[in-house]
């Protein structure tokens, strides 16, 4: 069990623009249940961790997830600057671009999103439900754009095209995983270790669905600058893309460090969990499909097909293959994208539930 460090906790973000509206702090809760049934699957009391999950699922802006913490940091940088359209990007069923648009929505300005169907999925309930739909609601301008087409060119083209006007726009890169966003990974750093330290136990590893690297590279820094980086930050790749993860994570670490007036980490410091993300992005696994399942029915708790799913299944694989102990301490952080789920019908319609046809 790793030692808990002598550290004061004091709030490093104190004078950042941030504009509030994500329901903090998330629920840091006991995944008894999960234990449980990885028991009862054969393993041995000493082999199976303490399992917690934090709760960023329940961040609160337009049904949770990861960024409400860091468009927080993001939109409050936009106001502090006079901006009255957001301009974002993301894939077609794109969780950062739901929550950019309802965040844009609460601030009082307009969002742009540029939507890429990223993804080899032609199917109704990929193109038009889950996120998307909710981006219909929320946003004022949507592009949608092919594979082949750079997301970057047209985001500018659209940024340009509102200063012409007259606008002030603000760009938020994809995923807000810039060192603005990632300050929200930093305050969750916070949060975490006073809801261990009230709990009486210090978190010996945090396993967490990575993709465009900001969520990641605030937890590490936050961790770092509090004297906790005896922690892991296991980021889950769920792109089968490791290397650009890796530059992606570091990149915003030293942006995160920036922000903070601080000197930067120069060593490599980040770990990237490698063979869950199956084909590619957005691709479903037979793991993560099991992994929903598992949280769904031992815990009542509802994961999604294209992050937390893929994360939860390298959690359990790293249980299953013995690499943790009954006296470490792990949490899951649950990141949100549960609307992904109506995205992919398909996948859910035949697990085998007992279902019961009364005839009328
Ligand atoms: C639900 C969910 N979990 C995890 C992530 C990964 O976060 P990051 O892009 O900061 O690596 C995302 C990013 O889009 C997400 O939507």
């Amino acid at each position: 069990m790793a030692e808990p460090q002598k550290r004061t906790i004091k709030s490093p973000l104190q004078d950042l623009d941030r504009f509030l509206f994500a329901h903090l702090p998330t629920p840091l809760e006991r995944l008894d249940g999960l234990r449980s049934a990885l028991l009862q699957q054969g393993l041995k009391d000493s082999e199976v961790p303490q399992l917690w999950i934090k709760r960023d699922d329940c961040t609160g802006l337009a049904g949770g997830g990861n960024k409400a913490r860091k468009l927080e940091f993001s939109i409050g940088h936009a106001l502090a600057r006079g901006a009255d359209w957001i301009v974002t990007m993301g894939g077609i069923q794109s969780n950062h671009a739901r929550q950019s648009a309802a965040a844009a929505r609460r601030a009082g300005v307009k969002c742009a999103l540029i939507l890429q169907k990223n993804v080899a999925r032609t199917e109704h309930d990929y193109l038009q439900t889950g996120n998307r739909l909710i981006d219909n609601l929320f946003a004022d301008r949507i592009v949608e754009i092919g594979l082949d087409t750079d997301r970057n060119t047209i985001a500018e083209q659209v940024f340009e095209e509102l200063s012409a006007a007259g606008h002030t726009p603000y760009m938020i890169p994809l995923g807000a995983s810039n060192g603005i966003g990632g300050l929200g990974y930093v305050n969750a750093a916070q949060e975490i270790l006073e809801q261990c330290a009230t709990r009486q136990f210090h978190p010996d590893a945090i396993v967490m669905a990575s993709s465009s690297g900001g969520t990641q590279a605030g937890l590490i820094a936050g961790m770092r600058i509090m004297n906790a980086s005896n922690t892991r930050i296991v980021g889950v790749d769920v792109d089968s893309n490791p290397y650009e993860l890796q530059n992606a994570v570091m990149d915003s670490i030293r942006d995160v460090y920036h922000q903070l007036g601080r000197r930067q980490a120069d060593e490599n410091v980040v770990e990237v969990q490698l063979g869950q993300g199956g084909p590619g992005y957005g691709l479903p696994t037979v793991e993560m499909c099991e992994a929903i399942q598992l949280m769904a029915r031992e815990e009542g708790i509802l994961l999604d097909p294209v992050y937390t799913g893929k994360a939860l299944a390298a959690l359990v694989s790293d249980i299953r293959n013995k690499t943790y102990s009954d006296e470490q301490h792990v949490i899951f952080l649950h990141t949100g994208g549960t609307f992904g789920l109506f995205a992919y019908q398909s996948l859910f319609e035949n697990i085998a539930t007992p279902i019961q046809k009364v005839p009328s």
